[in-house]
């Protein structure tokens, strides 16, 4: 009798439910000030991905790079709803070499080897600009420190369409 109301207490305790994202599972998680590399993002939507946009003056001849951007459920669900980022929004920046002529492909590309992950994290609490950007070396770094608002955020507020975030790139949360 007492086991099972402890047990119907946790599941209550541990469903997200309808109370927002407060709860949510999918959140961003600091250790200090340092964002811990998020985890299961393999399973969130994608928002949207893009081959060789290039933006930086290192940019090279070829196809470039193949983006993958990712969106933690809970504020993808929110913005779907409301149109705007409530905080906690993370997003998750896959990249990966472009690869071509293997097998029986006789043109067009493919995603090949890893070669970024970064992320950005909405919280106007913690961040003077609402937003923070950050980088795990591919994976290899286990937290991060946010980069300085010029070297990421300045171009994203300046470009992004929806509050900082290139939303015209990703056919999951514009309009058309
Ligand atoms: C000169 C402009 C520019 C700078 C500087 C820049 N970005 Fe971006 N960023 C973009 C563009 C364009 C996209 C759209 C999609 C893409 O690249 O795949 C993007 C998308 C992203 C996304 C996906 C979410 C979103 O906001 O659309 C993350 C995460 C991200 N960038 C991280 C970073 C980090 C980390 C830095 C700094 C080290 C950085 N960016 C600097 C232009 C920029």
């Amino acid at each position: 009798m007492r086991l099972s109301w402890l047990v119907a207490v946790a599941i209550a305790t541990l469903t997200p439910g309808e109370n927002g994202p407060a709860s949510a599972p999918d959140l961003p998680h600091f250790e200090g000030a340092a964002l811990v590399q998020p985890t299961g993002y393999e399973e969130w939507p994608v928002a949207g991905t893009s081959l060789g946009l290039s933006y930086s003056e290192s940019s090279t001849a070829g196809p470039g790079s193949f983006h993958r951007v990712y969106m933690n459920p809970s504020a993808y669900r929110a913005f779907k709803r409301t149109g705007t980022f409530p905080d906690g929004t993370t997003f998750v920046l896959e990249l990966f070499e472009a690869r071509e002529r293997t097998s029986i492909l006789k043109g067009g590309f493919f995603e090949g080897r890893r070669t970024g992950l970064e992320a950005s994290v909405k919280d106007r609490a913690r961040f003077a600009s609402g937003w923070a950007y950050f980088g795990f070396e591919n994976g290899a770094r286990a937290r991060a420190l946010a980069h300085g608002e010029t070297e990421c955020h300045a171009c994203h507020a300046a470009h992004g369409q929806v509050d900082s975030v290139f939303v015209q790139f990703y056919p999951k949360l514009r309009a058309d």
